[in-house]
């Protein structure tokens, strides 16, 4: 079990190595034109209105979110051979766990034999990751712990409903993991600022109304599709991008850093007309955002750390480059972080 020394000698400053990642995402495709198939829509206008092509889907009844959560984990422990007893915390931002309790964190735990950790969940909808980013940083600062596997991972495609055409062409599954340790040597390392921050009075702009405390699950919530995702879709969209504007600004301000500071830019991947309202507000190079909605759909909790996973795949970001990520989601809430690798 971790033990916590936090005392005034211990709070020194640490850096944040990014030690690995990792990311998994199933193999089951379903395209634009199989939706087609499904519901009232058409691959021009999903291409044209989010630029989505593609999403990856749990189609084994057995998998879910910890089993997603799990292979990212392992994908990132694995590639440098890291021992899973080693792991002082596991946080999983996800906003759809396993069950309402015990944590997907714990579960997820278990699968991969972190035995000496602690797990809990974070909820923070789409924002989830960078979130738990954030908290990860507060644990790893203070000295409590000395490595996090801080995970985002979601299955959307449980709590979609199919026959919406509005919500349903939007999301995938899948899971993104950053394996994060305590680096007492490079203090420059990890975040250089975050912008966090939420509004619960845009509460009702995406819920899932049933299944919880307020509303449990029943014969009536199941008639009335109660237990599925529910959108105002063009609210958020508008919302969505006045929160990034004015959080990107806080952000760079908050880092004293300009936009040819950043090497790469990782937006939540839930529009691509959201993150191109953004590159032309702040003037970002094209090919400086990171894009990969077209493959992956809007997975939530997995957006960032998936891409991010992929752009170092690409050798697209390398140690001594700043990379900025920024999320928004239900809540409502955005977070935004400068991370320097
Ligand atoms: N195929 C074809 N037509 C569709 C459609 C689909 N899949 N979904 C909606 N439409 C129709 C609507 O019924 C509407 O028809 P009407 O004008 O006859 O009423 C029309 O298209 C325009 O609908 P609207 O909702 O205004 O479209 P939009 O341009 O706002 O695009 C979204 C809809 C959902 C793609 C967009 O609002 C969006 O991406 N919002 C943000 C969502 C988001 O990011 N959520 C996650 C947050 S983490």
């Amino acid at each position: 079990m971790p033990t916590f020394p936090v005392t005034s000698s211990n709070l020194k400053p640490v850096g944040i190595k990014l030690k690995s990642v990792g990311m998994y995402v199933p193999d089951k495709i379903l395209t634009n034109e199989d939706l087609e198939k499904m519901v009232d829509t058409s691959d021009e206008w999903i291409t044209e209105r989010t630029g989505i092509k593609r999403r990856h889907i749990v189609d084994d009844p057995n998998v879910s979110t910890s089993d997603l959560a799990a292979w990212a984990a392992e994908n990132a422990l694995k590639r440098v051979g890291e021992d899973p007893a080693n792991i002082d915390l596991v946080l999983v931002g996800t906003a759809t766990p396993d069950y309402m309790f015990p944590a997907t964190a714990c579960i997820t735990q278990a699968k991969i034999g972190a035995n000496n950790a602690f797990a809990f969940d974070l909820e923070a909808g789409c924002s989830s990751f960078i979130y738990a980013l954030s908290v990860a940083t507060g644990y790893l600062k203070s000295g409590m712990i000395r490595k996090a596997l801080v995970i985002g991972a979601d299955t959307l495609s449980r709590v979609t409903n199919w026959k919406d055409r509005s919500t349903c062409i939007l999301f995938g599954d899948g899971a993104g993991a950053f394996l994060l340790e305590a680096d007492e040597e490079n203090t420059q390392l990890g975040p250089i600022a975050f912008d966090i921050g939420s509004d619960g009075n845009y509460a009702e702009l995406i819920t899932l109304p049933a299944g919880g405390a307020k509303l449990p699950a029943s014969e009536d919530t199941v008639k009335n599709d109660l237990h599925y995702l529910q959108m105002r879709g063009r609210e958020v969209f508008r919302l969505a991008v006045t929160t990034i504007e004015a959080s990107l600004e806080r952000l760079l301000g908050k880092a004293g850093l300009k936009i040819e500071d950043i090497s790469v830019f990782i937006f939540h991947q839930a529009n691509l007309r959201i993150i191109d309202a953004a590159i032309r507000r702040f003037g970002i190079p094209k090919e400086k955002a990171y894009v990969n909605i077209q493959e992956y759909g809007n997975t939530s909790s997995a957006s960032i750390p998936i891409a991010f996973y992929e752009v170092l795949d690409k050798g697209l970001a390398k140690p001594g480059d700043k990379v900025l990520m920024m999320a928004f989601g239900a809540g409502f809430t955005w977070g935004g972080v400068i991370w320097q690798l």
